[in-house]
């Protein structure tokens, strides 16, 4: 069998790879392109609870997103026949490293005594609840090292990456949105609401194509994968409740952050073309605007000007953006 070269002429510029190529490029950021040292006096004003919940919100985060540069990326190119679907995917994986590191910088500007950064990673390390996430996330990755993977892992890993982007980083981000939505941390917030943007898209795209995986499997597996969907997001659902309780009970907020927890859960399963599973779901308004990526771009925190951003021809996919994926589709993508 010949290998061939990939051709990006012989797409339209509406196809599905070449939108999210565009839109991937014209949201490129780096973490240089902000400055969050401009966050330390507010910082030397929270307490240490409040510290607390923000170094371990932003560590999980951290976490997850090496996790996906180093496997859960790699492993996907690898299995993508789409070679231009492929080749979106090695551009994301590409920005998780560069969110990874960003948090870093946030981390540099912020935590002055390197045993206070060392514990916290020592933490990081030892939480049962961080570690059985990525066990779990992982393992599923794994199943890829196979050379010639079942239709029904491959399917069952992707789920897995769908899941990281577009639920677990949520327990996460919710507390610099929720500081931000109150005016404080605002240039870490920045590159907070850069991250949501790419993984917001990195979730579809995904989505997406973990939907034509699934067209391919037989009744049988179809059945079974069906199960093992949720088997999966229930078994991520008990670590993410711990993990808020341990983390988000010092400043009140587990309620909160459950009902944004169970919202991602749902907006993930929309990715991958499965109804809601959580009924009801009310999160915080403030939060909500957070993670509207289309409103970052209007000023609406006032935080224009404190930070930078790298392209001059943002477009943030928003609720247009996926009418129109979803005509050119003649499916649900959100
Ligand atoms: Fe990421
Ligand atoms: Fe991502």
């Amino acid at each position: 069998m010949s290998r061939k070269a990939i051709n990006w002429n012989e797409l339209t510029k509406d196809s599905v790879a070449m939108r999210f190529w565009n839109q991937n490029v014209q949201q490129l950021w780096f973490p240089e392109d902000y400055n969050p040292a401009n966050d330390k006096a507010t910082w030397d004003l929270m307490d240490s609870n409040q510290k607390d919940v923000y170094k371990k919100a932003l560590i999980k985060l951290t976490h997850l997103d090496t996790e996906q540069f180093g496997q859960g990326m790699p492993l996907l190119v690898l299995h993508t026949k789409n070679q231009h679907i492929a080749s979106v995917f090695s551009y994301m994986q590409m920005m998780e490293a560069v969110h990874a590191k960003s948090y870093s910088n946030i981390f540099q500007s912020l935590i002055t005594d390197s045993q206070e950064e060392r514990d916290l990673y020592a933490w990081q390390e030892s939480n049962q609840n961080l570690q059985g996430i990525a066990e779990i996330v992982v393992g599923m990755y794994h199943k890829l090292f196979d050379p010639k993977p079942s239709k029904k892992d491959l399917y069952l890993a992707m789920v897995a990456s769908v899941f990281l982007e577009s639920f677990l980083f949520y327990s996460g981000f919710f507390y610099p949105l929720y500081l931000a939505g109150n005016g404080k941390m605002i240039n870490s917030a920045e590159i907070i609401w850069a991250i949501i943007r790419d993984e917001s898209i990195h979730g579809v795209l995904v989505g997406l194509e973990a939907q034509n995986v699934y067209e391919e499997l037989t009744y049988k597996e179809k059945q079974e994968v069906d199960v093992e969907v949720y088997e999966l997001l229930n078994e991520l659902y008990t670590h993410e409740a711990e993990f808020t309780k341990e983390v988000y009970e010092q400043v009140s907020l587990v309620d909160e952050v459950m009902e944004f927890v169970r919202y991602n859960a749902n907006k993930a399963l929309s990715n991958l073309g499965r109804p809601v599973f959580f009924e009801n779901v009310k999160v915080n308004p403030i939060i909500l605007n957070g993670i509207d990526t289309e409103t970052k771009n209007h000023d609406f925190f006032s935080a224009k000007g404190n930070g930078y951003i790298r392209s001059t021809n943002l477009v943030s996919i928003g609720d247009s953006d996926f009418a129109r994926l979803e005509a050119l589709l003649g499916r649900s993508v959100v």
